[in-house]
């Protein structure tokens, strides 16, 4: 039991192991209380520090409603700064991305520096000859990681390192994606599709890892496929050799490494690469870089298709960010990645790939959102407020490496997110 506003909300009464009570998206004291715990205390993704190669780059970001800026001093350092000026409150930086010398508060004129050191105030002996300019820098989560260019920061000074709450089979996720670099680094600078919807920021998260719905919520993007290339298309369906995984800490993903490891056009797939002049090289470059047998696994895995709790989506190429905003509204960045040292024609094919469905001509995220309005819709009714996660229960199985697995299609990944969730909501608040 947790006292959520003054009022004791008892999540084990919310969270069952095969359903979640519609409460847990609706009630505006449950999502103040995930401000509290999860985004006010837990690791929460800011963003990848490409996004800021040069000095002087911010990018604007949140941690839970908390606005904040993502800069690059000029020594190549970044920062996480909160975005709140400390003379009187004011944020200091309205732009999303941009390139500046520092930033200057607007209200009153305070100039601080890329690294958040208060560096000027307009007619300062009026504060007097003792006045230290060092006590009012912007001020800073007190906890800042990364894992391969992902950053995170979080707001309690104290609590488990970023590696714990990054698992190591989630790790090897985020590995799959980067290794597939020969540097082993993603490049996130090709902008970002935005998008919205009325419901709950854990809705996206759900779907992110969803092995069910894509045959039927894209159902018009797969009937263009098949007219398109002659051929029945059929996502995730129910060949074993996809899995719904659970990767522990509320992180997640659909895990196709044995389905692509065991297709039977595995090995022609990775010789037909070979037959152009840059797959060839890319080929090579990789071999040379991770050695041929990590670098073939790399290439037929093909990336990762994870969630990293609570706010970071990594897959098809695309670094994604939820933002939630109340339990009616929640914004998605997603923003598509290029591999950093491969020729061209590689990061352009990823490009299309993307734009095929992300994008807002693309054919298939536009369907995800109209069912988060769906369900918040449906979320409405009281009679029967459950939803259901029971798909795949009697079938699961622990992995050698610890994680919980099941067919591609169960909900494995949801359950464990919900899991993880129940367990920081149980904390106590202070
Ligand atoms: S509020 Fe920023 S300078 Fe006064
Ligand atoms: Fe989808």
């Amino acid at each position: 039991m947790a006292q959520g506003n003054g009022r004791a909300i008892d999540y084990d009464a919310l969270v069952k192991p095969d359903a979640v009570h519609g409460d847990c998206y609706i009630d505006p004291d449950i999502f103040a209380e995930e401000l509290k715990k999860i985004y006010g205390r837990g690791w929460v993704f800011i963003g990848h520090q490409s996004e800021i190669p040069n000095a002087g780059d911010y990018v604007r970001k949140w941690i839970g409603l908390q606005p904040v800026i993502f800069s690059r001093d000029k020594a190549g350092k970044y920062h996480v700064l909160f975005n709140r000026c400390t003379h009187r409150g004011a944020s200091i930086c309205q732009h999303d991305k941009g390139n500046v010398g520092g930033f200057r508060c607007e209200y009153h004129g305070w100039f601080y520096r890329l690294d958040g050191a208060l560096q000027a105030i307009p007619y300062q002996e009026g504060y007097g000859d003792n006045f230290d300019r060092t006590q009012y820098n912007l001020r800073r989560p007190p906890r800042l990681d990364e894992y391969r260019g992902f950053v995170f920061a979080s707001l309690s000074p104290s609590g488990i390192p970023l590696r714990e709450h990054i698992s190591g089979p989630a790790q090897r996720q985020i590995d799959y994606a980067c290794d597939l670099s020969p540097e082993g680094e993603l490049v996130v600078q090709s902008g970002a599709t935005k998008l919205a919807y009325n419901g709950n920021w854990k809705l996206q998260m759900e779907n992110s890892i969803d092995g069910y719905h894509p045959n039927f919520t894209h159902q018009s993007f797969i009937s263009t496929l098949e007219r398109l290339t002659g051929a029945k298309v059929e996502i995730f369906s129910g060949d074993a050799k996809t899995q719904s995984r659970d990767l522990g800490m509320g992180c997640s993903n659909i895990d196709s490494r044995r389905a692509n490891i065991e297709h039977p056009h595995a090995q022609a797939r990775l010789k037909m690469m070979q037959g152009t002049s840059w797959g060839k090289k890319y080929y090579d470059d990789l071999v040379a870089a991770h050695g041929k047998e990590r670098a073939e696994e790399v290439l037929i895995v093909n990336g990762t298709h994870m969630n990293v709790f609570p706010n970071l989506v990594v897959l098809a190429g695309q670094v994604r960010t939820i933002q939630p905003i109340s339990t009616e509204r929640t914004e998605v960045y997603l923003r598509p990645s290029l591999l950093k040292g491969v020729p061209d024609e590689v990061n352009t094919q990823r490009i299309r790939q993307y734009e095929s469905f992300y994008t807002a001509a693309g054919g298939g995220i536009h369907d995800d959102v109209e069912m988060f309005n769906r369900v918040h819709e449906g979320l409405r009714c009281n009679q029967d407020p459950w939803l259901v996660f029971r798909r795949g229960l009697h079938r699961e199985q622990t992995d050698n490496d610890g994680t919980i697995f099941s067919q591609g299609t169960d909900e494995t990944a949801q359950r464990g997110m919900w899991r993880h969730w129940k367990s920081v909501m149980q904390q106590d608040a202070n």
